[in-house]
């Protein structure tokens, strides 16, 4: 890569930051691209967010990607909000537009294109099951909203963090009804009617943790299982799905699709297709 008097930066501010795989994933599609730009990870501590935030106006970076602990802390920092992120309350995205700053949540949007080209799921007057109730789910709940879903359960084991995303959502999107549930062994009884999706956004799986099998049980047969979490090998969920007779993919796509978003913002066009899915599957996550 040879950077010139003319390379644009865009990057990524995390803490920790070394172990993401988006510095690897965007740089391949800028080079595929031919785009005189470099992606460079920034560990910034919470206590220097706002000050790197400022940075990205002083030092004209063409913008930047935020990652834990960051995604809330940076949504009251920019200078306008994308309606969907607005809902959501927080960004993983922010474009420099002249001097001024645009915070993007581009993760609900991601999953949703996942969702079309992994599962080949259209989510519109469908019901959908989210499994957890933190800042990936809030995110999939205001896309899957946003995308026609008619219903979305929302399952936790703490019951009363599910209430309050829901009360929340509600007031802030039309068109979808809300349920939440406690998740336990109990789920598929007490959900009544089965699903014909089912999300986990929980981070059950990262290191091979699976749940109970029983959970599958919520989904109606011919359905589909999205799991969030991504893994070099195929994650719990999606091989107790598969074994289920149930379509499956995990958060591969997502990550993928989240970031091809993010990369048209700031460049003004899309990546070329599979480069940033290829070399995710490339080098695996940590
Ligand atoms: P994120 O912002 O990435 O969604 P988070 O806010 O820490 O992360 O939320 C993690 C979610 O995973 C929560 O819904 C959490 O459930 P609690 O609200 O009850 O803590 C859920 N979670 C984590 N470990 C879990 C486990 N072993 N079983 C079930 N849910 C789990």
């Amino acid at each position: 890569m040879l950077l010139s008097g003319q390379t644009q930066v865009v990057g990524l501010f995390g803490d920790p930051v070394a172990h993401s795989l988006s510095p690897v994933m965007q740089n391949a599609a800028i080079q595929a691209a031919a785009i005189d730009a470099v992606y460079v990870p920034f560990h910034v501590t919470p206590a220097n967010l706002p000050a790197a935030i400022e940075g990205i106006r002083s030092l004209g970076l063409l913008g930047v990607n935020l990652t834990i602990p960051h995604k809330e802390a940076a949504f009251p920092l920019v200078d306008e909000l994308d309606p969907a992120a607005r809902v959501i309350g927080s960004i993983n995205t922010i474009a420099n537009r002249q001097g001024r700053l645009i915070g993007y949540n581009t993760d609900g949007s991601g999953l949703c294109q996942a969702l079309r080209g992994e599962l080949d799921v259209d989510v519109s007057g469908r019901r959908v099951l989210l499994l957890g109730a933190g800042g990936a789910c809030r995110a999939a709940a205001v896309a899957l909203a946003e995308a026609g879903a008619c219903w979305v359960g929302i399952a936790n084991r703490t019951l009363d963090r599910a209430d309050r995303l829901i009360a929340d959502l509600a007031s802030a999107v039309q068109g979808t009804r809300f349920a939440s549930f406690l998740f336990d062994e109990q789920l598929p009884d007490r959900l009544g009617q089965s699903v014909d999706l089912m999300i986990n956004t929980t981070s059950v799986g990262l290191h091979g943790e699976a749940f109970a099998a029983s959970v599958l049980s919520c989904v109606s047969p011919g359905g589909a299982v999205y799991d969030v979490v991504y893994s070099r090998q195929e994650t719990p969920l999606v091989r107790q799905a598969r074994a289920a007779k149930l379509a499956a993919a995990d958060g591969l796509s997502m990550l993928a699709a989240q970031g091809s978003l993010a990369f048209a913002l700031w460049f003004g066009q899309d990546p070329l297709p599979e480069v940033m899915r290829q070399t995710l599957q490339q080098h695996g996550s940590e």
